[in-house]
């Protein structure tokens, strides 16, 4: 890493960056990591400000979870009020207002009529393996359909299930039998000589050809977890035929079909579910992240009758539901409504997706992408998809976070994401995009 491109702090936030790393050795990514891992003292709608009292524009919300904006107060305050008023209570035996008022909200948004029934889990881990549960104890068959590179937590269950990366199933292979997984049909990357059709029609004869017919028969699948974008993988779009094919394939061999939207969901995506570009009626959906501003945890699963009503499935957890969340959740969802920010943040990200596609034009980048405020540039040698440069993409991401903006980067990948809060400004956003053309033009050119 060339020295001019460290950002420059205090040794007073080294010292506490290096306590960091001695006390939380997981979360320690290798030293280059100390060039960008900023310790931050306070947070702001998109803005951050780190313990020197600089300032960040956030293109992560802090990896998607402050859709709202960091600390928005009408949920701080409703959050801070229903702390006080209930503490903490336990749902099973005390259920409270705040949970069936969120219950109530969050199926007044669901995305087909067909999802009725509520779960409620305190991460989208959780809500991803409570949302497998069910699949399996309902249809009494032990197998999931998944696909390489999409992302559901790092319990033993959802890590097996997903499929990221192979250094995230490490030592967790051999209990995967219970996952088979197919290639994710992504619009951008995908094999060259193919359209975006043939592609996702590609993937379901291969579905239906080859896993079906070697690897696992239909009737031992208990469904498919599909992620309607696949952020984690760097921001992958599949074709409305796969998503359309996937759920008539879920219809003929009887399986539950999973929508796994704790990164896509809650307005991400530019509409409220990322599953309604599709037009799909999915029978489980589990949504985190977003969910509740970023102030508590908390998620859910949507289901169907058929599925959370008539079925006694073991899910769940003592946190899950606490009345401070929900009411978190709810107001989130209230301001979301009230302020529009889904249409608003739609058409933000429509027009910064017009202005990154000519980057394509800077030597070095092979793609760029988006759906909603959900963006992503691909930098690979020589613009040649293919051939990944993750070396450029990470020194462009220390570049962004010296001069003041952060995007969301995924450390050995080769794509820079713009995920920023649905509620930042145009200004800011012009601002930050200025910021990353900079440093894409300083490194690419
Ligand atoms: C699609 C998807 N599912 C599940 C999860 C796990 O959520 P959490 O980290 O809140 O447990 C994530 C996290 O990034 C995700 O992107």
């Amino acid at each position: 890493m060339a020295r001019r491109s460290r950002p420059s702090r205090s040794r007073g936030q080294d010292a506490l960056w290096r306590e960091y790393r001695r006390l939380f050795p997981r979360y320690f990514w290798g030293e280059e990591t100390r060039l960008a891992s900023v310790v931050l003292e306070g947070a702001e709608g998109a803005r951050l400000t780190d313990t020197d009292g600089k300032e960040y524009l956030d293109l992560t919300s802090q990896w998607g979870t402050n859709n709202v904006g960091n600390v928005h107060p009408e949920v701080l305050r409703a959050t801070t009020d229903a702390l006080a008023q209930y503490g903490f209570l336990i749902y099973f035996m005390n259920p409270h207002r705040p949970m069936i008022e969120l219950a109530r909200k969050l199926l007044a948004t669901r995305p087909s009529p067909n999802l009725t029934r509520v779960f409620l889990e305190l991460s989208g881990t959780g809500a991803a393996e409570g949302a497998v549960k069910y699949a399996v104890e309902t249809t009494g068959r032990p197998v999931m359909l998944s696909f390489m590179g999409q992302y559901h937590g790092l319990s033993i269950a959802t890590g097996m299930i997903g499929a990221l990366s192979s250094h995230e199933r490490r030592h967790w292979e051999p209990y995967g039998g219970g996952a088979i997984h197919a290639p994710y049909p992504s619009i951008s990357p995908r094999p060259s000589g193919m359209s975006a059709d043939e592609y996702g029609g590609f993937v379901l004869d291969f579905i239906r050809d080859r896993l079906l017919k070697h690897v696992v028969a239909p009737d031992r699948i208990a469904g498919a977890i599909f992620e309607p974008v696949a952020l984690e993988a760097g921001l992958w779009i599949p074709p409305k035929r796969f998503v359309v094919g996937l759920r008539r394939l879920c219809d003929e061999h009887g399986w539950v079909y999973i929508d796994d939207e704790v990164e896509a969901g809650v307005g991400r995506c530019g509409r409220m579910w990322a599953i309604e570009h599709y037009g799909v009626a999915p029978d489980l959906v589990a949504i985190g992240k977003g969910l509740s501003g970023g102030l508590m945890p908390v998620s859910a699963v949507l289901g169907t009758e058929a599925i959370m009503a008539e079925h006694d499935v073991a899910v769940g957890t003592t946190f899950g539901g606490h009345p401070a969340a929900c009411v978190a959740a709810s107001t989130t969802l209230d301001v979301l409504r009230r302020d529009r920010i889904v249409e608003r943040s739609a058409a933000l990200g429509r027009r910064a997706l017009k202005r990154i596609s000519e980057w394509e034009r800077f030597d070095g980048i092979s793609d760029t992408r988006g759906l909603g405020l959900c963006l992503a540039v691909e930098l690979s040698k020589h613009g040649r998809p293919g051939a990944p440069d993750p070396e450029t993409a990470r020194s462009v991401f220390f570049d962004c976070v010296r001069h003041g903006v952060i995007p969301l980067y995924n450390y050995g990948d080769h794509v820079l994401r713009i995920q920023p809060p649905l509620t930042i400004t145009a200004a800011e956003l012009d601002r930050a995009l200025d910021t990353l053309e900079a440093a894409l033009h300083r490194r690419a050119n």
